[in-house]
């Protein structure tokens, strides 16, 4: 077996781990969450839970990683407490299926790309959206997002995917800042601001049940946690890095990018007068498309807009094609080009079926986003609060020169305050998914 790579710089692993966070999540669905959410309402609560809560959970994946050394599945064994690894392969399981639609909506950034130079789009956002979401189109451009991810990860973590994140981190972000300064010169930029920045705290009060469930699905989801997929990454870190320090400017840089795409999409909404409330696996492309439509210099400003999509997108995929290759390239003597090939095409092939039907896509993100994620928290948490608690706060420990008291604080964090809080957002999620099943008729368990 080869020896296991490690990143080349500290810089390095930040920029992979960024990149693995800033996604279409931070970019599309941040945005249309905050729109359907009361604009601003949802980002006071959404900051809160990025930080109160995102950020202890990053070093609860780190501590597992660094310490263990090993991909998700193997480092409970690693530990010392192999009857753990189901947790880390649920995780596992959960970017599995994730990849497979968030393939499909990486293929759908390629048709908008292609729409926006043409400007196939104009003046017919809704049947464009059609054409490109579900069907044949749609399947071979999942291909292709798929395709280019394989290859990626098939050059390892070093000249794979740390060289690749390297360009497109600051690409997303220069692309980004200069759509948000063209997003201020639009006629809509004063109200999308007034609704982005000005909470409405009477809206917050009386929504506050579906408001926190989204925001934390959102955090979570945003931040990559909750998939192994951070575990992975810190397995290849070395010992002098400080966790907390590292974990703070990825969760800082990734809501700033989040903030700014919202600079960029609610001027924009604003300047035609489409309503930010609708929000949705669609509606978001329809909406964003017909206002780029109806832009001057619509088609290269909708190009741009796109192009940071789909780096956004695919430096994601690639995190989380990363985990089950880390598996499989660990424990078995395939080649790492062979195993991302062989998950790659699996995974396209569990994608198929949303790339035919949005309906289906729609299943396989809700059981992400309202089970398995908040479940797998709550798992990462109990184990390294109640289980693995000596060796992951002298793993926090190291590295850093905040002290015992920082890592005393962050283990009673994780051992009481993340369990309740996840623990209730994994209810409200259930009873939503049974509500959708048809099989609850209403909100019963907590309403
Ligand atoms: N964080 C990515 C986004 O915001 O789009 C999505 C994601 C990537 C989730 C990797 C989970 C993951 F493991």
């Amino acid at each position: 077996m080869a020896e296991r790579e490690t990143w080349t710089t500290r810089v390095g692993f930040i920029f992979a781990a960024v990149g693995s966070a800033v996604g279409l999540g931070n970019i599309w669905s941040f945005p249309f969450q905050t729109g359907s959410n009361g604009g601003a309402a949802f980002l006071v609560v959404y900051l809160a839970i990025v930080f109160l809560f995102g950020f202890p959970a990053m070093l609860m994946e780190f501590v597992i990683g660094r310490r263990s050394k090993q991909n998700p599945i193997s480092a409970f064994r690693e530990l010392g407490f192999g009857n753990w690894s189901f947790a880390g392969a649920l995780g596992v399981i959960g970017s599995v299926v994730t990849l497979a639609f968030y393939s499909v909506i990486g293929g759908w950034v390629l048709s908008y790309i292609a729409g926006s130079a043409t400007g196939a789009y104009f003046g017919e956002a809704g049947t464009f959206f059609e054409s490109v979401s579900a069907g044949p189109l749609a399947v071979g451009t999942h291909a292709v997002f798929m395709a280019v991810t394989v290859a990626i990860v098939a050059f390892g973590v070093q000249s794979g995917i740390e060289r690749a994140t390297k360009v497109m981190i600051p690409a997303i972000l220069v692309l980004l800042l200069g759509l948000a300064v063209w997003g201020f010169t639009l006629d809509g930029a004063a109200a999308g601001y007034e609704y982005y920045l000005s909470p409405d705290f009477q809206y917050l009060s009386e929504n506050i049940a579906t408001i926190v469930p989204s925001a934390v699905g959102q955090a979570f989801f945003t931040l990559s946690l909750g998939f192994s997929v951070m575990i992975a990454y810190a397995s290849y870190l070395g010992r002098d890095d400080s966790l907390p320090a590292d974990g703070g400017a990825i969760v800082v840089i990734n809501t700033l990018v989040a903030l700014l795409a919202g600079f960029v999409v609610f001027p924009v909404l604003f300047a035609i007068g489409v309503e930010p409330g609708s929000g949705g696996v669609g509606t978001a492309f329809v909406s964003l498309a017909g206002a780029f439509g109806q832009l001057p210099g619509g088609a290269l400003l909708g190009a741009a807009f796109f192009f940071v999509l789909l780096l956004a997108a695919l430096s994601s995929a690639i995190s989380l094609l990363e985990t089950p290759t880390s598996y499989v390239v660990d424990n078995y003597d395939y080649s790492r080009r062979t195993v991302a090939t062989g998950l790659g095409a699996a995974i396209f092939a569990l994608g198929v079926p949303t790339a035919l039907d949005t309906g289906t896509l729609g299943w396989y993100n809700d059981v992400v986003f309202s089970f398995l994620l908040p479940f797998v928290v709550l798992l990462f948490a109990l184990f390294v609060g109640w289980v693995a608690f000596d060796s992951a706060s002298e793993e926090l420990g190291m590295g850093t020169s905040l002290g015992g008291g920082f890592v005393t604080l962050w283990l009673w964090w994780v051992r009481v305050v993340i369990p309740v809080g996840i623990g209730l957002t994994l209810v409200l999620g259930i009873q939503d998914l049974l509500i959708k099943a048809q099989i609850l008729e209403s909100a019963v368990i907590l309403a």
